[in-house]
């Protein structure tokens, strides 16, 4: 595999014995998710979906993506949470820093609208578009989120405005429920192209369906890697028993640190291009285990940046963190120091050396450090940033997540806690049906 997960930190804090303690109960765990026999079964659908997937629409997904990269210069992506983060984070990953405002002839830019309710960012995005040809995929499963229906009402009525109903029509992209909701019944009445999230599959496991895959196959990036990536990973993870599954591994020893106190989870990368990657292994984790008032916290820092910052309190805060580390082994580029035999800022030292080697070296420091200061650290060392790679990985998060919200006793695949707010907002927003829960609240206030 391209993942080799790396505990040889951790032992200060975690004991062998340990590890046989749990595995028990871990297996239990991964048990229950490989034979259906634990809570909400028929939402793992993600599991098998790498090879089990619709190969006609996947086929559709590349002619949408040609299509697309033909007569567009800018794809807006609209969705929120899970039907967001993935396609971000692909996207970040696979491409170069600056990719978003590279001006390429050949692929269009991917931007997203409709993962916030700012009408700055709006306004900025119809700036951004200005008079250049482009294209709507608008993603939302359940069809009637307030954000994502927002941007989309906003953004047809720009592309009607530019090209006229039809043609409109035929730069619209939908991808939601297959039989449900406000947004299949109008791909019904208008003829949208349209693509399907599968009813067994929660928005934080969906990167690797439509969701993901239409804008990652829009930028350019190997969509057929990827599944192959991530196939192979699903017959690896779900075939191996603990000694030889780096996933199971990490649902282990994560569960066995947060036992013991460690309560909030740092995931870390020393590439700023895989910032997005911890915002969307946050949701995985965060929506899976955060519920019966318990859970890991998850959290995350971008190296070397944060650690002139955040640093200070990891090395000497309160000491309930632990650290994953997300490291790349062979970046997608590297640049030498160049030699000036000036000595002003005290690194002629590192003059020919490469910033790879540099960034290496800091990472190998950071684990001393704060191993040293008290907090566990466990490494996922992963081989590129390649399509192939990033499909492996993605899995690896999802197989293990999903087993330790079964080893902590928790639904693994619901969400409740993040409808309650939207309740008291549609109330003080007049949203008809909300009237008592708005004189309620109002008389409160
Ligand atoms: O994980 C989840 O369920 C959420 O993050 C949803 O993905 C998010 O609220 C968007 O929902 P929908 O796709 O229905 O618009």
């Amino acid at each position: 595999t391209n993942i080799k997960f790396d505990t040889s930190a951790l032992k200060q804090f975690v004991d062998e014995n340990e590890l046989k303690e749990i595995k028990p109960m871990l297996n239990t765990a991964r048990d229950e998710l490989l034979n259906g026999t634990g809570v909400e079964s028929e939402m793992r659908q993600w599991m098998t979906l790498p090879i089990d997937y619709d190969k006609e629409e996947f086929s559709r997904i590349k002619q949408a993506a040609n299509k697309i990269q033909s007569d567009s210069k800018i794809l807006v992506v609209i969705g929120i949470g899970g039907s967001y983060l993935g396609a971000k984070m692909a996207l970040d990953f696979l491409h170069d820093n600056f990719y978003e405002s590279a001006d390429s002839n050949k692929y269009p830019k991917v931007v997203f609208a409709g993962n916030s309710i700012s009408g700055s960012y709006v306004n900025d995005l119809i700036k951004l578009i200005g008079d250049k040809d482009f294209s709507v995929n608008v993603i939302s499963k359940s069809g009637t989120t307030t954000e994502p229906s927002i941007a989309f009402r906003i953004f047809r009525q720009l592309l009607i405005n530019k090209y006229g109903k039809d043609e409109a029509n035929q730069r619209i992209y939908v991808t939601t429920d297959a039989k449900n909701g406000a947004l299949r019944q109008e791909v019904n009445e208008n003829n949208y192209e349209s693509f399907v999230i599968p009813n067994g599959i929660g928005g934080r496991y969906s990167v690797l369906s439509a969701v993901g895959l239409l804008p990652i196959a829009a930028s350019g990036a190997d969509i057929d890697q990827l599944m192959k990536g991530a196939a192979d990973a699903q017959k690896h993870y779900m075939d191996t028993s603990l000694e030889d599954n780096g996933a199971l591994q990490y649902a282990a020893y994560r569960n066995i640190l947060y036992r013991k106190g460690y309560t909030n989870e740092i995931l870390e990368n020393y590439e700023p291009n895989l910032r997005f990657l911890a915002e969307w292994w946050k949701q995985l984790a965060g929506e899976t285990e955060g519920k019966s008032n318990k859970g890991i916290y998850p959290s995350s820092a971008n190296f070397s940046t944060d650690l002139h910052s955040l640093g200070q309190y990891i090395q000497q805060g309160m000491r309930n963190l632990m650290e994953t580390v997300v490291r790349i082994e062979e970046p997608q580029s590297d640049i030498k120091i160049p030699v000036t035999g000036n000595n002003n800022d005290g690194i002629q030292y590192l003059e020919g050396k490469s910033m790879n080697y540099v960034n290496d070296k800091a990472f190998q420091s950071v684990i001393i450090a704060h191993t040293n200061g008290g907090v566990p650290n466990m490494v996922v060392n992963l081989k590129d940033q390649s399509e192939y790679s990033l499909g492996e990985l993605i899995y690896f998060f999802e197989f293990a997540i999903a087993v330790s919200g079964y080893l902590n006793g928790i639904n693994p695949f619901n969400q409740p806690g993040v409808e309650d707010y939207k309740s008291n907002m549609f109330a003080l927003l007049g949203k008809p049906g909300y009237e008592d829960l708005k004189n309620k609240i109002e008389k409160d206030m």
